[in-house]
């Protein structure tokens, strides 16, 4: 990806920078500045260092921070505006009403009018420093008018806007008076991004509803201008944090944490802000709970809540923390025998060392929020379990839940919910819970903050938004788009083959592709404007061989690492590989029934054949032995472990494909888990459609491959006639 050129003005309520205390202590004096350790700092630092760049934040006094090219600026709030700009409409307004209205919004014209006077000052501090032609990245709900504002100042800046917090779907976004100003405000950008494709789609409904606009493949026309909207899920400095986690002295750290505990056998911890959207007060009744009903033992588990005081002037969030010590006090009181408290907790900002070392500890993080944009905390956790083990129990009302599916999910309005699967986390088999770590750490080192922010910024520099972005449409289950697809200008039509067109049988060598499924894509391919690929897991070769399709039908093997053609590795690879093949060979020969697939890029060990118990424990071995080699990804499928030394994923080959062809719409249909890369990378008019149970980013859903196959019979059908 290309880099960031010219002026990069970072715009965020907070500067980037916090105050060195003598003796480290705060209730010392402040004797220097270093620059924040936080996600959106890491996210950026980056492209801050190779460029030419300012950040302006809110202040009095510009603290002195030297970091390469990076300049400070303070813009100084009034003090009359201050409370009323941040306590006032920005943290009892917009953040409420824009977390589900968890708590009542409360809407006062004089926080609006601060609010208001404060952007402006923003704006003109950004129109006065910014070089001819800069990039100008606005961040977060403190400064929604900001884009607006600031076109109008300077038009010849290039605007972005990123929203770190949901964005309320419109019929709650209607309770806000200054709804269309705020949109308005927002639609001075070149681009505005969210952290989920539901967020984004939100915002696009809203500017329909109340300003009128239609928005076509992921872009809105405002005055006279194209106006992107996406999705770009923020990452963390996953390689940061498993770096500290792996340093001697934090190991250490840990394990005297967990002694410091009393030694219990299962440690759960929850780290967060002090928000009444973090939901500490459901994990604290469900953990409680639990305790009463003697599910979980008192005298071995130990829940830790570590929360940062925060927002302190505002009554909702004095009532939270009332609330949560209330709990802690009576549910201590309750449940401790002298020498075991099953409640600790620290209202503090701890260290980053001594975080990731709670991490460490812990056998279960707890991440319950009612609704949260993202979610650092629980990629965090992720990153520094190394060794992977741990589990995350994870709330469904957070943008990680997107990403993070191999999670506990939960819904936390459900107490009931919450509590069983903290049992199925602290019960689990050590063996699940490493598969489900490996895929959650797959999906926190895979888009990093770095991958976020380079994105973003090549997204609003290049403004090939289309690939990314969501718009306005009603994906309602029931109702598949069939004749959008009829109708797409070209529209590119990517099936998996095993369990997609192809049912699941026992020996995959004799895995057919169901003839229906076949004479639909035929027909498909034989229409204009419209191209059929077959994107398997299954070696190129071996997909020819085995499925036979006609010629006019595209193949890609190896999981997206063979486009047509086959895959080379380098000698490295090649060493890679052969060492896995030897080690799972000595596997596999003890085990009745196991069988291993060679591919160009990989090897996948089928346990299909096995008996049950076998096949889990030669998965395990695969997974604790040849699975850890540096180099190597493990894949997990049905009944099938897939290590590969050439890391392509099947969204890289339909990108690549969309792009070839110049495809204006994708249709995805999948069964297994290695789909969901291109679930989640599906936008626009795009449909992504799973066969069977199971989690996944699509939006539609089939039970079996005749589903499909009649599906894509009336596609070919609809679209025929269309044309
Ligand atoms: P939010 O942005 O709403 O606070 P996130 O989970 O996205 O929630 O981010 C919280 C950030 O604050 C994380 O980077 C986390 O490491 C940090 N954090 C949370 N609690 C503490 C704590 N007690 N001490 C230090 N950092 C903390
Ligand atoms: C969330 C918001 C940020 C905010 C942070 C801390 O992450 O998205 O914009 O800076 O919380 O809140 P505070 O009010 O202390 O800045």
């Amino acid at each position: 990806m290309q880099e960031a050129e010219g002026q990069l003005v970072v715009v965020a309520n907070r500067l980037p920078v916090e105050p060195i205390y003598l003796h480290g202590d705060p209730d010392e004096e402040v004797i220097g500045w270093r620059l924040a350790p936080g996600g959106l700092v890491s996210a950026l630092e980056s492209v801050l260092r190779t460029q030419d760049a300012i950040w302006i934040g809110a202040g009095d006094q510009l603290p002195e921070v030297e970091h390469g090219s990076l300049r400070l600026e303070a813009v100084a709030i009034d003090p009359e505006d201050a409370d009323d700009y941040y306590e006032g409409f920005s943290n009892s307004a917009i953040w409420p009403l824009y977390h589900d209205a968890i708590v009542t919004p409360s809407y006062h014209r004089h926080h609006y009018r601060a609010y208001e006077r404060v952007n402006r000052a923003f704006a003109q501090r950004v129109a006065e420093v910014a070089a001819p032609g800069a990039t100008v990245w606005v961040h977060d709900y403190q400064l929604q008018l900001v884009p607006g504002m600031l076109r109008e100042l300077r038009p010849d800046v290039n605007i972005g806007f990123f929203l770190h917090i949901p964005f309320p779907p419109s019929a709650l976004f209607a309770q806000l008076p200054w709804r269309r100003r705020i949109l308005e405000g927002l639609l001075g950008s070149d681009l505005i991004g969210f952290h989920t494709h539901d967020d984004a789609r939100a915002f696009v409904y809203s500017c329909e509803r109340f300003l009128g606009l239609t928005a076509h493949e992921g872009t809105v026309r405002w005055q006279g201008r194209r106006v992107a909207i996406g999705a770009f899920p923020i990452g963390i400095d996953a390689e940061g944090f498993a770096r500290t986690a792996g340093d001697p002295s934090v190991i250490e750290r840990a394990a005297q944490i967990r002694e410091e505990m009393g030694n219990p056998k299962t440690l759960l911890l929850g780290v967060d802000r002090l928000d009444y959207t973090k939901g500490i007060d459901i994990r604290l009744k469900a953990f409680a709970e639990l305790l009463q009903d003697e599910r979980l033992d008192p005298a071995s588990t130990v829940f830790a809540q570590v929360a940062v005081p925060s927002r302190e002037n505002i009554s909702q969030y004095q009532q939270i923390r009332d609330e949560i010590e209330l709990l802690v006090g009576r549910f201590n009181g309750a449940l401790s025998t002298f020498g075991a408290t099953p409640i600790h907790y620290l209202r503090r900002v701890l260290e980053r060392e001594e975080l990731i070392a709670l991490y460490l500890a812990a056998d279960v993080m707890l991440v319950t929020p009612l609704r949260d944009g993202m979610n650092l905390v629980c990629k965090e956790y992720v990153a520094c379990r190394n060794d992977d083990t741990g589990a995350v129990v994870l709330s469904e009302f957070t943008g990680a839940a997107r990403e993070l599916t191999q999670a506990y999910l939960v819904n936390p309005y459900d107490t009931t919910g919450v509590s069983e699967a903290i049992v199925q986390a602290v019960e689990a088999d050590p063996a699940e819970l490493q598969s489900r770590m490996i895929a959650l750490r797959a999906a926190v080192f895979d888009t990093d903050a770095k991958a976020w922010a380079e994105e973003f910024l090549h997204t609003l520099q290049t403004g090939l938004a289309s690939t990314t972005a969501a718009v306005a449409d009603d994906r309602d289950q029931a109702k598949l788009p069939l004749e959008q697809l009829a109708q797409a200008r070209h529209l590119l039509v990517c099936v998996d083959y095993d369990g997609t067109i192809s049912p699941i049988v026992a020996d995959p060598q004799a895995a057919r592709p169901l003839p229906e499924a076949v004479q639909a894509l035929q027909a498909l391919a034989a229409l204009p404007q419209t191209t059929v690929v077959v994107v398997s897991g299954r070696a190129l070769e071996n997909l020819r061989e085995v499925a036979n399709l006609p010629t006019d039908i595209h193949l890609v093997g190896s999981h997206g690492a063979e486009v047509d053609a086959p895959l080379e590795l380098d000698p490295a690879q090649q060493r890679l590989l052969e060492q896995c093949t030897t080690a799972a060979e000595e596997l596999v020969a003890a085990v009745p029934g196991a069988h291993i697939e060679t591919k160009p890029g990989s090897i996948a060990i089928h346990v299909r054949r096995c008996e049950p118990k076998a096949g889990a424990e030669l998965i395990r071995a695969i997974v604790m032995g040849p699975g850890r080699y540096p180099g190597v990804l493990g894949r997990h499928g049905k009944e099938v472990i897939e290590l590969s030394v050439a890391h392509a994923q099947k969204s890289d080959a339909v990108r690549a494909l969309r792009q070839r062809f110049d495809a204006s719409t994708v249709l995805f249909i999948g069964d297994d888990l290695t789909d969901e890369s291109v679930f989640a990378d599906l936008s626009g008019h795009d449909v992504g459609i799973k066969v069977g149970a199971g989690d996944s980013a699509a939006l539609w859903r089939v039970e079996a491959p005749s589903d499909v196959a009649l599906l894509l019979a009336r596609l070919a059908q609809e679209r025929a006639e269309a044309g």
